[in-house]
């Protein structure tokens, strides 16, 4: 959480870094600051709020400088307050550090800091970072290197970081380190970048440099260094950006989650791209090549995730158990990571991440790397650590999904997910040729089915306006759908802050039926499959109880019509691949319920789109 950006060059340092930070509101946004060197002094700023409160603050200041480093925060210690906002200062206000992370000792530190003397503004853990760096100049009178007073500082430190500093002294220069909170860097003409995250950068340059734990760049006009925490000197790939500035704006839609709604399509298709062979009825994934032959002899697979991204992997469970005949579960990261797994090398465990630097399954991620498990990421943002430390894995290529509530990243990795089912499948030969083909055409004509409910997107929000009196909602799902009802009900509380609970809709007789009123609206997945009678039975028992029901189903279903208050129709699909089509009309739903309401649906309260603490 929180995003920091830096720049260094021959350009007013100023607008780049508060436009970088808008990019990277979406990863906290509760306050802002900025500090920037004009060539004789230290300017800054910060506010409690978001970055536009910041540039309201500083419209009437002429600043101009070519250095500056800037932060947007997601609150862990000490509520969100000007004071608490970043940059933090040492004592004599010449050290400025804006961070990401969580300094675990801080009290300690503080503790000790404030017996020498140290005096502390802040509620923050950030603020020990400053005062330690601040010590090695205290202790003598001779120059020290910005970098080296980093580096000491960071080697009293347990926790994460994500970290840029500047100093009065030392001026031409940003010091940047990582250790669990990324950090990336941007190679531009005479110019550096560094920030959280490549949206900040892209409009720049493409030229990125991924920094890894425990490592620390310089930057200064003249170039970039970048070397360990023992300073020995570090030659790093340059690797490239493969998506431009536009992907990371809203293209004339009133929200990113609109606009990534609508970019659902074309997200499956990019996850299928060049991935699968039609007359092989197969998927042919390069990321898994090294590891093809572990994987023939893996007994059970565990997917492991939090939030959407696990809730893919609860439908990828039934993939793998269906499609590839492997024993398979889905499990949350958060819970895996302190659950003494009981993985070897006989298991495979998969990591669902958008972000890749999720906290949690990060440390689930290594967990079973502990075990000896094969591990493979599922994720979507390049050069992310998920991907770097997964054993093989397969890229979404979604490009950048920033609406904090997910959507286009969740139909990406059911894609993803049917990709591998499919891969290991035939590999086992649990499937024959005919079915393959099957999957593979259903898959390559799902983007057009999508599309077609997109279409819809006026009628959902008509419904959402007729049920937008109700404060709570059950929705009811099966098999497959179980899954999509736990989703559809995430993004409804996510934006809207109405209560929505996901059931699985043979558990509704064991305690949910009990909230059934003409008030308490349920929305049931009803498609046409195998469960289909079953749902059948579950919407005349609410009825029953007089509640409202708003009904996915599929296209045709005329039965439907006449048991339901309200119908959405879906295309037709298999039963396996209905997911990616019903979790459409569910998005909008959500999206259309928090707009209407006035709220804002890309910034949701308390909540940040990438969990990098604990
Ligand atoms: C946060 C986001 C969710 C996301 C979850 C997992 O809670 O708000 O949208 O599903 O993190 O994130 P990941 O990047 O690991 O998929």
């Amino acid at each position: 959480m929180c995003g920091i950006v830096g720049y260094v060059g021959k350009r007013n340092a100023l607008p780049i870094v508060l436009e970088g930070l808008k990019r990277l509101e979406y990863r906290g946004y509760d306050s802002a600051g900025v500090v920037l060197w004009d060539g004789e002094e230290i300017k800054f700023e910060k506010t409690a709020g978001r970055v536009a409160a910041l540039e309201k603050k500083i419209s009437n200041k002429p600043w101009q400088g070519n250095l500056a480093i800037a932060h947007t925060r997601w609150a862990t210690h000490g509520k969100p307050s000007d004071r608490n906002a970043h940059p933090h200062a040492d004592c004599a206000q010449k050290i400025y550090v804006v961070h990401n992370g969580i300094v675990e000792n801080y009290l300690e530190i503080r503790e000790a800091l404030t017996r020498e003397g140290h005096v502390f503004k802040s509620d923050t853990d950030t603020e020990v970072l400053a005062h330690l760096i601040e010590r090695p100049f205290l202790a003598t009178s001779g120059p020290i290197a910005l970098e080296d007073a980093v580096l000491d500082a960071l080697r009293h430190v347990v926790g994460t970081f994500g970290l840029a500093v500047i100093s009065k002294d030392d001026p031409q220069k940003i010091v940047a380190a990582r250790r669990g909170s990324p950090l990336i860097l941007g190679l531009g003409d005479g110019e550096y970048l560094a920030a959280s995250d490549a949206a900040a950068i892209v409009e720049h340059t493409k030229n990125v440099i991924y920094l890894h734990d425990n490592e620390m760049a310089l930057l200064t006009p003249q170039g970039l260094k970048i070397f360990n925490l023992s300073k020995k000197t570090l030659e790093k790939p340059v690797d490239t950006i493969n998506w431009d500035i536009s992907a990371a704006q809203k293209g004339g839609f009133a929200h990113f989650m609109k606009k990534e709604i609508f970019e659902g399509p074309a997200a499956l298709e990019n996850v299928l791209r060049g991935r699968l062979l039609e007359k092989d009825g197969v998927s042919k994934l390069g990321g898994l090549e090294s590891v093809r032959d572990k994987l023939l002899n893996v007994k059970r697979i565990l997917i492991t995730a939090c939030g959407t991204s696990y809730y893919a992997g609860l439908i990828g469970k039934y993939y793998f158990e269906e499609i590839a005949k492997v024993p398979a579960s889905a499990e949350y990261a958060s819970e895996f990571r302190y659950s003494n797994p009981v993985v070897d090398e006989s298991a495979a465990v998969i990591l669902i991440s958008q972000s890749g630097e999720t906290a949690d399954t990060l440390e689930a991620l290594r967990e079973a790397k502990k075990h000896g498990a094969l591990t493979l990421g599922i994720v979507n943002a390049v050069g992310s650590t998920i991907a770097r430390e997964s054993d093989a894995g397969i890229y979404n290529h979604a490009g950048p999904e920033i609406g904090v509530a997910s959507t286009k990243a969740f139909i990406s990795q059911l894609g993803a997910l049917m990709l591998v089912a499919l891969f290991l499948g035939r590999q086992r030969s649990k499937i024959p040729l005919n079915l393959g083909e099957k999957f593979v055409k259903e898959l390559k004509g799902l983007p057009a089915k999508m599309e077609w409910i997109l279409k819809k997107d006026e009628e959902i929000k008509k419904l959402a306006k007729k049920y937008l009196k109700h404060k709570n909602f059950l929705y009811l799902g099966r098999k497959y759908q179980f899954p999509v009802a736990l989703e559809g009900a995430l993004k409804l509380k996510e934006i809207s802050y109405r209560h929505a609970e996901g059931y699985a809709s043979g558990e509704m007789k064991h305690g949910p039926i009990a909230l059934i009123d003409e008030n308490f609206p349920t929305i049931v997945l009803a498609t046409k499959d195998m469960v289909y009678e079953k749902i059948i039975s579950n919407i005349e028992e609410i009825k029953a109880r007089s509640g409202k029901i708003l009904a996915v189903a599929t296209e045709g279903d005329d039965r439907i019509l006449k048991l339901v208050d309200d119908v959405i129709f879906i295309p037709q699909t298999l039963e396996m691949l209905a997911p990616i089509l019903s979790i459409i009309p569910l998005q909008l739903f959500a999206y259309h319920t928090a707009n209407l309401l006035g709220l804002d649906v890309d910034k949701p309260r308390n909540l940040a789109k990438s969990v990098t603490v604990e």
